[in-house]
């Protein structure tokens, strides 16, 4: 398992990223858990999975401090990712949020820079802010989070709009509702799909025909639910404080699911038979 032989997804400008990597939501507000915490993501990197995605609203910032301390020294290794919440996302206070997430990621650049959810301000301003941001290099990509298609075609109609890198998106075994329309939407388009809550926030590890599947194949239920994510073409950003996990997690990225197993895997979590509306958590 060396970081040589990971996967990875092209954005839409052709950059390669990590199709496996990391989140970090609930990381860094305990104490007591820090250390490991911080072992769990260095280990990651370690392992290829690069793109560390965090957000201003993780504990109010405590995910932040805590990823800026994992990766002193390692900066260039990471594709950094972070999001502006919804409630500051004009053009001014996109601008100034961001700075606020660099200061506690001690970093002088992000590499993706997301908008949480749709909130009350018009695209217009979180796009104005997006656009002064990336002029004064202080990010090299944006995206959005939690967008469906009818935001996708609002969005990519507006001048400039058409520069979206990604979608980040609730997508798992168990919530396939975007394999409907938004899916095919970001493959025609190129904008690449990064699914959020991968196994459902652990939820997904309990249900028994998973439990099956991995047996079948020699893995386990976690590796399968993730290997599936990535055989869709889409990234996978799991959590885990423990370092044991991070590197069952990894072994998804070597893991190619045979066709047997996707039939039993789509008989188990059925694909969506109609459009359903894009859920969040
Ligand atoms: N854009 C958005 O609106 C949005 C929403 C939700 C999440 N996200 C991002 O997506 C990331 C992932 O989603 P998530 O944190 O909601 O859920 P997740 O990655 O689906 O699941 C995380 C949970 O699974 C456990 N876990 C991880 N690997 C495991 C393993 N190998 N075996 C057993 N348990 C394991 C973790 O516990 P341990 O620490 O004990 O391993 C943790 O409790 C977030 O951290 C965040 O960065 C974005």
């Amino acid at each position: 398992m060396s970081a040589e032989s990971a996967r990875t997804i092209a954005l839409p400008s052709g950059e390669e990223i990590a199709a496996l990597g990391q989140g970090t939501w609930y990381l860094g507000e305990d104490p007591a858990r820090r250390e490991q915490e911080i072992a769990a993501l260095r280990l990651g990197v370690d392992l290829g999975m690069t793109v560390v995605d965090t957000a201003e609203m993780y504990g109010d910032g405590a995910a932040e401090e805590l990823v800026g301390e994992a990766l002193r020294g390692r900066r260039e290794e990471v594709f950094l990712v972070s999001k502006v919440l919804p409630g500051h996302a004009d053009r001014k206070g996109t601008v100034a949020a961001c700075e606020g997430s660099l200061r506690r990621l001690r970093a002088e650049r992000l590499d993706l820079y997301l908008l949480h959810w749709r909130g009350g301000w018009p695209l217009e301003e979180t796009l104005a802010g997006f656009t002064d941001l990336i002029e004064a290099e202080k990010i090299r990509y944006w995206g959005v989070s939690n967008l469906d298609v009818a935001d996708m075609v609002e969005l990519t109609a507006l001048p400039g709009g058409d520069a979206v890198a990604v979608d980040q998106v609730l997508y798992n075994l168990s919530r396939r509702g975007i394999e409907w329309d938004l899916l095919p939407w970001c493959r025609e388009t190129g904008v690449t799909a990064m699914a959020y809550s991968p196994i459902e926030q652990g939820r997904l590890l309990k249900v028994e025909a998973l439990g099956a599947v991995a047996q079948a194949l020699g893995a386990t239920p976690t590796q399968v639910a993730l290997a599936w994510v990535l055989e869709q073409g889409v990234a996978a950003i799991p959590r885990s404080g423990s370092p044991d996990h991070v590197r069952e997690n990894r072994g998804a990225a070597d893991l190619h699911l045979p066709a047997e197993a996707l039939d039993a895997l789509d008989e188990a979590f059925p694909p969506p038979s109609g459009p359903t509306p894009l859920e969040m958590l």
